[in-house]
């Protein structure tokens, strides 16, 4: 079967109040239009052609050149947006879906259902329709007495009984296609609007003899996006999607109104998804893990069985069995291996961490290679930048015990089973199983308080007591 799709995108989308054309406003982690050109594809309609404007570019841009686009000088109307498209309809057998560019809810589900009745019934077209609690500014559905479409009547060229309509056009359709090009040569623009209206092809096939189906589908797999507010309903709706596909998989998600997760994420089973979590790009997360609550992670790898609370990830790799957070900051180009722990304000970026090592609380790891089973005291501190332009971390091999508020410096290695004594600032290497101890000896000044007359005594200091009263 010959499947073409003609998309139109060239509106200005006013209402957005954007510097940006509409339909590439970013929904549910994908720009407007590539969600309709996925739900295309998915079906199968490889071919397809978009209907532009003059923010054509940022178009382009997103959907590259497996695409076809015209640009519409003019914009007269839904009609003539697709009559730009006859050059590449003409002399095609087969169906034309034509779809809005600013619809994200379309689903392959939708289009496949939509082709079967066109061929089934044999009808010259079939519009896909929804029922709108509210109609007020959509097309209208007339049917005859027996159910039959006979057209559809703009809002604004309704009489008072077709107001009262509420199954509605979604400005989503399938035709014939050269039945499409007939009707079209047709199109006329005497209206409310004076514009060519593409609705005027259903009056007229059905003048011709010809009949017309209604695929009627729910409103909100019809919904198109017209402004911030209808933006975030429809992302509201696409990430529901998302997170049911992930709930019939398996995974368990507490709170559906604030997890968001995009489309390429995949989740293992039981794992546990608590509120606030934001889960992007192309992330894989194993089985059995608990995230969350507030947790993001963006493009990473996580192994089965770890658990991360209050965090942020980013393009890294995570083992298995690890416990990481609350509060840590795990950035770009990280690798983590099984069974480490990376408590509170632990931030880590661009390193790699062997098993078991663990770093509890308030430590900084740049650049650098850990080996395994190393233990970092509070308050460690790579420091892995010269001021200038170079990033070197440092090498802390195996076993590895560092004590509390120690620097390692650039490049130096800290051999296997060494320690390093608690408050040392490191600059150069420590041999395997020695102590490196680098800071100031301690001194001991004896009675010193009582020579200098500084005896503290019993000063207790009041506290500031404020009530709340609320
Ligand atoms: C259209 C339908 C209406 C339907 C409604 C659903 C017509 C005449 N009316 O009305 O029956 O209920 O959609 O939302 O078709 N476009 C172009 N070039 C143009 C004009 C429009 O590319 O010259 C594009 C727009 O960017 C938009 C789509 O076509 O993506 C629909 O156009 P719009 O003006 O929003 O149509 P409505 O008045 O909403
Ligand atoms: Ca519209």
């Amino acid at each position: 079967m010959e499947i073409y799709a003609v998309v139109m995108a060239a509106g200005e989308g006013t209402r957005m109040k954007s510097k940006h054309s509409k339909v590439v406003q970013m929904v549910a982690g994908k720009p407007i239009v590539k969600w309709v050109a996925d739900a295309l594809a998915e079906a199968h309609c490889e071919e397809q052609v978009y209907i532009v404007g003059d923010k054509q570019d940022e178009i382009r841009k997103i959907l590259g050149e497996s695409v076809a686009y015209v640009f519409q000088e003019q914009r007269l109307g839904t009609g003539h947006a697709v009559m730009q498209a006859t050059p590449f309809l003409e002399g095609r057998s087969g169906y034309t879906i034509v779809l809005p560019g600013d619809s994200p809810m379309i689903t392959a589900d939708t289009i496949n259902s939509s082709l079967k009745m066109i061929e089934d019934n044999d009808y010259a077209a079939v519009i896909i329709t929804s029922v709108a609690e509210d109609p007020t500014g959509y097309g209208r559905i007339v049917r005859d007495s027996e159910g039959n479409v006979l057209k559809i009547v703009e809002h604004r060229d309704a009489n008072e009984e077709e107001l009262k309509i509420k199954e509605v056009n979604s400005s989503m359709y399938i035709f014939k296609t050269p039945l499409l090009i007939s009707a079209l040569g047709r199109l006329g623009s005497q209206n409310a609007q004076k514009e060519y209206y593409l609705t005027d092809t259903i009056g007229i096939l059905i003048e011709d003899g010809l009949s017309v189906g209604a695929n009627t589908v729910s409103f909100d797999d019809t919904r198109g996006v017209n402004d911030r507010y209808q933006l975030m309903q429809a992302a509201k709706i696409l990430n529901r999607r998302i997170l049911h596909k992930h709930m019939n998989n398996g995974v368990q998600i507490m709170d559906e109104d604030t997890t968001w997760i995009t489309e390429d994420v995949t989740i293992g089973r039981d794992t546990l998804i608590l509120p606030g979590c934001t889960i992007l790009g192309n992330t894989k997360i194993g089985e059995d893990c608990i995230i969350g609550e507030n947790t993001r992670i963006d493009n990473s790898v996580i192994g089965n069985n770890t658990e991360i609370d209050n965090s942020v990830v980013t393009d890294s790799d995570i083992g298995e069995e690890c416990r990481i957070g609350p509060f840590t900051h795990i950035r770009p180009q990280t690798v983590i291996r099984d069974h480490v722990t990376l408590g509170a304000y632990v931030e880590v970026k661009g390193s790699t961490i062997d098993e078991y090592t663990r770093a509890r609380h308030l430590t900084y790891i740049g650049d650098s290679t850990i080996g395994k089973n190393v233990n970092f005291g509070c308050g460690t501190v790579t420091c892995n930048y010269d001021g200038q332009e170079e990033k070197i971390g440092c090498v802390i091999e195996d076993n590895v015990f560092i004590g509390g508020n120690s620097n390692i410096l650039s490049s130096v290695v800290v051999g296997k089973d060494s320690y390093v004594a608690a408050g040392s600032t490191i600059t150069s290497d420590v041999p395997p199983l020695s102590l490196g101890i680098g800071r100031a000896r301690q001194i001991n000044k004896e009675d010193w308080v009582a020579t200098r007359n500084r005896l503290r005594g019993a000063k207790f200091i009041e506290l500031d007591r404020k009530r709340y009263e609320v």
